[in-house]
């Protein structure tokens, strides 16, 4: 089984090829939907997310994608089971099995994320209809006594009792910790942040035993504080990530996909390009963008089946260029293609 995991987190992170995070909860879809003045029902929902797993050529850039429960076991308009439209065409399901995040206690913001207790019954199903792998989203804010000690410590440990249970039941797992962008911190302050919940996380990783080469680590990128007021700078943004992970991250992990956060699709892939134009980390290094990936697409197809070809040109575009970045050779010039 270990062989097996290691085959599938290889599978998803080689040949430059990435995920779409594709797994919006109910509220936050609504939110999207919002954006472009659509409502967000379960026929809107499956219309749109059927649209972006039909796009022709789709699987040359991903090969995998994190489905929310619902989309898992949703069929289109002709009856056809989106998770099987993706198997079809060789690209992995997944499935985010954490249950949202509750606040650690009524007077601060901090979180941890919910849904332990019921997960290895939880995710039965999911395994029994050929999920590859899962996703658990832990997060950690920076700001006035934030994050707390206590905050890192139990978002660690419960990422690692989630990698446990996923791996015993045969699923890569994909494991999540968020150091929010929203702030006004500087670039370093995100970098101690990051460095500290890392290295907090895989040191849970390793009292449990996990098998670190069938398990992905999908981290933010280092970048100061959406309300910082600085500038962002690429390259020292490359340079400070990759420090950051050298520092925390064992040799054996087989990948590294990183979330967009809230970078724009084009920062989200100019980082993503620079970071391994530097090309000298252990790890393959990609993508598992749920904005940068589909905010072009969304706006686009503006609730209208019609616009179908556009939005798949427009997503195959992004899932190009992000693939590119996968290896160093995405070009200014090539956004124009
Ligand atoms: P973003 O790329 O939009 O941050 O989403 C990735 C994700 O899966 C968050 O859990």
């Amino acid at each position: 089984m270990s062989e097996d995991l290691q085959n599938i987190a290889k599978k998803i992170v080689n040949n430059g090829k990435g995920i779409l995070a594709a797994d919006e909860s109910t509220n936050t879809i609504k939110k999207r939907f919002e954006s472009i003045n659509v409502e967000s029902n379960e026929k809107t929902r499956s219309s749109y997310r059927d649209m972006l797993f039909s796009t022709p050529e789709i699987s040359k850039y991903i090969s995998g994608v994190i489905l929310f429960e619902e989309t898992f076991f949703q069929k289109n308009e002709d009856g056809e089971s989106l998770k099987d439209k993706l198997q079809n065409i060789d690209c992995c399901p997944g499935i985010k099995i954490d249950q949202g995040l509750e606040e650690i206690s009524k007077d601060s913001i901090e979180t941890f994320t919910n849904g332990i207790e019921t997960l290895n019954d939880r995710i039965k199903p999911f395994v029994e209809n050929g999920a590859k792998f899962t996703k658990w989203r832990a997060v950690i804010n920076i700001g006035e006594n934030m994050p707390s000690a206590d905050c890192i410590k139990k978002n660690s440990y419960l990422l690692s009792e989630y990698a446990l249970i996923s791996q015993n039941n045969g699923l890569v797992p994909i494991v999540e910790p968020e150091v929010i962008m929203e702030g006004s911190h500087s670039l370093d302050e995100c970098y101690e942040v990051t460095k500290e919940t890392l290295n907090r996380v895989f040191n849970d990783l390793k009292k449990k035993e996990i098998n670190l080469k069938g398990m992905l680590l999908k981290p933010n990128m280092v970048v100061p504080g959406s309300k910082s007021g600085i500038d962002l700078n690429t390259k020292e943004i490359a340079e400070k990530t990759l420090k950051c992970l050298k520092e925390t991250v064992p040799n054996e992990v087989t990948g590294i996909v990183f979330l967009s956060g809230g970078l724009s699709s084009l920062n989200a892939t100019m980082i993503l390009n620079e970071i391994n134009k530097l090309n000298d980390a252990p790890w393959n290094l990609s993508f598992s963008y749920g904005r940068a990936l589909q905010e072009d697409a969304l706006k686009a197809w503006a609730g209208k089946n019609e616009n179908k070809n556009k939005v798949q040109e427009i997503f195959l575009h992004r899932a190009k260029m992000n693939s590119l970045a996968c290896n160093g050779k995405w070009e200014t010039s090539l956004e124009n293609e």
